[in-house]
């Protein structure tokens, strides 16, 4: 079964000569799908993208911004295709990607990087498609990349919070922050592969994730495929599991990803990481945040100011085709909330680790990371 959530799929074409039906398009796995059913759908412009986005065919912060990105360079070639002026067109169809989600930035940070491709490209009769894609596939390799660096480095800080009397511990994980949700590995999920593979994780307890089970659906399909321990659980179980200290439980890192981090280390994830946060400081469990650069956000001071996205009342009235609740109740569904930096232990990117974040920590962080 395939993890690859997001594929340009390219026939030999020529933008200026093939007939439409040989342009290139963009396969994304269905995640409203999974576990059930491993079914790609095929999208063919911008428009396409960001409704599958809007729609969470496709999800988790750095999957979004390559989606995007891949979308961008498809309306590219279509502009190609059919010819004419094409700035304004390559502009809008920014904007559509831009109003799909608002709170994962990635989505923001691709969409300039490719808003810089145009630009340098402004004065071309052709819209510069070939140069849009190699962007956009960069985007994507290079995120698998910082994955990668980000696992060692968040391996090592569990690693480093062991002993030789507790080699290994188990972790609990929120959300899908894996293979799924990125180019590949993952982030939380990704730092959790590395450590089980060097045998610091015993296990790792999953949360459902309400209201659309991205850790039941996602993350423990994910686990399940490569076999390493896992155990599912309702959120509100997370209290009790986190207690326990006698086998059934030892958890000792809470391990999320982020969908936008502030100037100051405050962290926008899915909703209910906050309240795990709370808890995991409670039961003098850790709390690890794993995000590349991408998510950060260094405009916005404190995380007061990150846009929280709220989302249909039907995600909490329906379970699959049944009714749960009555029609006339009001809803509250946000799906980010925003942990306060002052509860997490420790921001794992790919290029070092900030332990206690605050402004001048994740100052100095992204400083350094400029001037490389
Ligand atoms: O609503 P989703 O499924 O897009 O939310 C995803 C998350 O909150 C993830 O934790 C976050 O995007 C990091 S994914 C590597």
């Amino acid at each position: 079964m395939s993890l690859i959530p997001i594929r340009w799929l390219t026939q030999s074409y020529n933008a200026t000569g093939s007939d439409e039906d040989a342009l290139p398009r963009l396969a994304l796995l269905d995640q409203r799908l999974l576990p059930g059913e491993t079914r790609e759908i095929e999208l063919r412009d911008a428009d396409g993208v960001a409704r599958a986005i809007t729609d969470m065919v496709v999800r988790g912060a750095p999957a979004i911004g390559i989606a995007a990105a891949y979308g961008v360079a498809l309306e590219a070639v279509r502009a190609a295709h059919e010819g004419g002026a094409w700035g304004a067109r390559l502009e809008a169809a920014c904007e559509v990607l831009a109003a799909s989600r608002p709170t994962a930035v990635n989505l923001f940070w691709a969409l300039d990087r490719m808003r810089t491709v145009i630009a340098a490209h402004a004065t071309r009769e052709l819209a510069p498609h070939e140069a849009l894609l190699r962007e956009a596939v960069r985007i994507h390799e290079q995120d698998l990349e910082d994955n990668l660096r980000m696992a060692e480095f968040g391996a090592q800080v569990i690693a480093a919070s062991l002993s030789t009397d507790t080699p290994h511990c188990e972790v609990m994980t929120h959300c899908n922050t894996g293979a799924l949700a990125t180019g590949g590995h993952g982030t939380a999920l990704g730092v959790i592969r590395t450590a089980y593979a060097q045998g610091l994780i015993s296990r790792v307890h999953v949360n459902e994730t309400r209201p659309w089970w991205q850790g039941a659906r996602l993350t423990a399909w994910e686990l399940v495929q490569e076999k390493i321990p896992a155990r599912l659980a309702v959120e509100g179980a997370a209290s009790l599991i986190m207690q326990s200290r006698d086998g059934d439980g030892d958890v000792r890192w809470l391990i999320v990803g982020a969908d936008r981090i502030a100037a100051n280390g405050d962290t926008a994830n899915k909703i209910g990481t906050f309240s795990l946060a709370v808890q995991a400081r409670a039961h003098g469990v850790k709390v690890m945040v794993v995000a590349p650069l991408a998510t950060f956000d260094a405009s916005l001071d404190s995380g007061a100011a990150i846009p929280i996205e709220t989302r249909d009342a039907d995600e909490l009235r329906q379970a699959g085709n049944r009714r749960i609740a009555p029609d006339e109740i009001e809803v509250f569904n946000p799906v980010f909330d925003v942990t306060p930096h002052e509860y997490i232990d420790a921001i794992v990117t790919e290029h070092g680790v900030v332990e206690s974040p605050d402004s001048d920590s994740v100052g100095a962080l992204l400083g350094r990371a400029q001037r490389r």
